[in-house]
C-alpha cells in the first residue's frame, strides 16, 4: 500500500495559469479527500518579485470557491505554502538555500518534487539548473515532473532525454500527459482486462477498424505563439492520442504495475508501420460561419504569422504490425474548429459472417457492432446492437447500451488530481516512459519533415474534404 509522507512540492512556474488553474486546486482537492498529505508543504517559483504572503493569496484566490477564508485549508496555507524568486541575482543557489532553509525549519526529511509548470522552451535551462544546484541531491527522494510537450521532434526530445538522466533517473521522472489522468483513459485497461467478455473478441479475427477522435469546436483562441510552433500533429497526436492508441492496442501485462503496462505500451509504438505521406491528411480552418456568426480563418487569427501553414487538423490511418493487428485500420483525427467537442474511440466490430436477414433486406439492414468508448464531454461508453422491433414485418432497429461514469458515481476527479496524487506516491504507471517518447517522435518526424499539403476546410465542418 503506498502512502503520502512528508515533502517539499516544489513548483517552477508558479506565477502562471496552469498553476492557478491545475495545481494547486488539484493539491487541495487532494488534501480535501486524505488529511495525511496535509504533512505536505508547497514552494511556488518563478522569476516575479513576489512576497510568501503575495504568493499564498494568489493561491487562495485559486481555491476560493471550495475553500472561502476562514476555511481550514486556507488557514493551513499560512505555515505550509511559500514562495521563491529566481530574480535578485541568488538565482538557483538562493533557490538551494530556501529549500533547506524550510526543510530545516519544517522538519521535513528532505522528500522533493520539482515540477516544470513552464514554458517548454525553459525545460533544458531548468533542468541543467536544478542539477548544477545539486537540487537532486537529497537524503530523501527526488522526483522530477516534466510538462507537455517533451521536445519539439526526435532530436530535440533525445537531447531532453539525456539531459535530464544526467541528473534523475528514469525511476524519478514524471512525464505528464493529463489524458492519462481521465478515469475513462484508466478503465481502458480494467474494461480490456478485467472482463473476459471483451477481451476474447479483442483482435483483428474480430475487429474491422478503430477510429479515435479528438475534435474541439474552438479555434486556436489565445494560444497563437505556442499552438504556431506546434501544429495538432505535435500538440495532440504525437502525445496524448497515441497515448490513447496505445492503451486500446497494448497486449496484457504480466503485471499490473508500472514496468510491466509500459512495456506493452512501447511493443505497441515500435510494431507500427512507419507512415506514409498518403496515410496522411492535413488542413487548416478557413473563414467561414458557425450557428450564424462569422468565423476568421486560422491565418487571421492573432499572432498567427501571415501564410502559416501549420496545421490544425490531423488524419492520419496506420497499421499495427503484430499478431493481434495486422490488417486492421486505425485512423486517429484531430482537429480545431469541428462541429463539436468530443474526444471517443470507436471499436468496430467484424460483420456476422451469414447475412440471415437478406430475403428482408428493405427493413432489416444489419449495422455494425460499435464500442465506443467516450472521454469529452461526458466520460463512458455505448455499445450499439441491432434488436428486433416488436410486431411485423420483420425490421431491425438499432439500440445503445450505455454507461456514464458520473451518472454512476457522481462528481469525477481531475485528472491532475489522480496525477498529482500518483507522483506524490511515487507511482508511475500513468506517466510517459523516455523509450515511449522517442518511439512515438520516430513515427511522427517523417511526417512533420515532409511539407505535406495542408488543405483548407469550413470551420463548422469535419475537415477538408476528402477526409470523408
Ligand atoms: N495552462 C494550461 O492549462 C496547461 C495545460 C497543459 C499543459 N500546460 C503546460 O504547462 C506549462 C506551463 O503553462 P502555463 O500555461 O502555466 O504557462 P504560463 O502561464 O506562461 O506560465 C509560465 C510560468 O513560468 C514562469 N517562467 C517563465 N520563464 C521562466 C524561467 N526561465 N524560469 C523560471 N520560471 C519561468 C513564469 O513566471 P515568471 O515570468 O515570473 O518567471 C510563469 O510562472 C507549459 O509547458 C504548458 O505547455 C499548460
Amino acid at each position: 500500500m503506498r502512502s503520502f509522507q512528508p515533502h517539499l512540492f516544489v513548483i517552477l512556474g508558479a506565477s502562471g495559469d496552469l498553476t492557478s488553474r491545475k495545481l494547486a486546486p488539484a493539491l487541495f482537492h487532494l488534501m480535501e479527500r486524505h488529511n495525511e498529505l496535509r504533512c505536505c508543504h508547497i514552494l511556488g517559483v518563478a522569476r516575479s518579485d513576489m512576497s510568501d504572503a503575495a504568493f499564498r493569496d494568489s493561491v487562495r484566490d485559486a481555491l476560493h470557491e471550495r475553500h472561502p477564508e476562514g476555511s481550514d485549508l486556507s488557514a493551513w496555507c499560512d505555515d505550509h505554502v511559500f514562495y521563491q524568486s529566481l530574480g535578485g541575482g541568488s538565482g538557483y543557489d538562493g533557490l538551494a538555500r530556501r529549500i533547506a532553509s524550510i526543510e530545516k525549519e519544517c522538519g521535513l526529511p528532505g522528500n522533493r518534487v520539482f515540477y516544470l509548470a513552464l514554458p517548454p522552451k525553459t525545460f533544458p535551462g531548468t533542468i541543467e539548473a536544478l542539477g548544477q544546484a545539486n537540487l537532486h541531491e537529497t537524503p530523501g527522494w527526488a522526483r522530477l515532473v516534466i510538462e507537455k510537450p517533451f521536445g519539439h521532434d526526435l532530436t530535440s526530445a533525445h537531447a531532453l532525454n539525456d539531459l535530464v538522466h544526467r541528473y534523475f533517473s528514469e525511476s524519478q521522472i514524471f512525464r505528464i500527459d493529463h489524458y492519462l489522468g481521465k478515469e475513462t483513459v484508466q478503465n481502458l485497461l480494467v474494461f480490456r482486462f478485467g472482463n473476459a467478455l471483451f477481451e476474447s473478441v479483442w483482435h483483428r479475427g474480430q475487429i474491422e477498424r478503430v477510429d479515435i477522435q479528438v475534435h474541439e469546436d474552438l479555434g486556436v483562441e489565445t494560444r497563437a505563439g505556442y499552438y504556431d510552433q506546434s501544429g495538432a500533429l505535435r500538440d495532440m497526436v504525437q502525445n496524448h492520442i497515441t497515448q490513447l492508441l496505445s492503451l486500446v492496442a497494448m497486449e496484457a501485462p504480466a503485471r499490473f504495475d508500472a514496468d510491466s503496462i509500459r512495456q506493452e505500451k512501447i511493443k505497441v509504438l515500435e510494431s507500427i508501420v512507419p507512415l506514409r505521406p498518403e496515410d496522411v491528411l492535413l488542413g487548416q480552418y478557413a473563414a467561414g460561419e458557425v450557428d450564424g456568426e462569422p468565423v476568421r480563418a486560422y491565418r487571421e487569427e492573432t499572432g498567427v504569422p501571415d501564410g502559416s501553414t501549420t496545421e490544425t487538423f490531423v488524419r492520419l490511418r496506420m497499421e499495427i504490425a503484430n499478431w493481434r493487428w495486422r490488417g486492421v485500420p486505425f485512423t486517429l483525427e484531430t482537429g480545431k474548429r469541428m462541429p463539436e467537442k468530443r474526444t471517443r474511440i470507436a471499436i468496430r466490430f467484424q460483420p456476422a459472417p451469414v447475412s440471415l436477414f437478406r430475403p428482408y433486406e428493405d427493413t432489416c439492414n444489419v449495422r455494425p457492432n460499435i464500442l465506443e468508448i467516450t472521454l469529452q464531454p461526458d466520460e463512458g461508453f455505448n455499445l450499439h446492437f441491432d434488436v428486433k422491433q416488436p410486431r411485423m414485418p420483420l425490421r431491425l432497429t438499432p439500440r445503445r447500451l450505455r454507461f456514464r461514469y458520473d451518472e454512476v458515481f457522481g462528481d469525477l476527479p481531475e485528472a491532475y488530481e489522480t496525477l498529482l496524487g500518483d507522483v506524490i506516491q511515487g507511482d508511475q504507471t500513468l506517466f510517459v516512459h523516455a523509450d515511449e517518447v522517442i518511439n512515438s517522435w520516430r513515427l511522427y518526424t517523417p511526417v512533420l519533415e515532409a511539407s505535406l499539403p495542408v488543405h483548407p476546410y469550413a470551420p463548422g465542418s469535419t475537415g477538408p474534404n476528402s477526409a470523408s
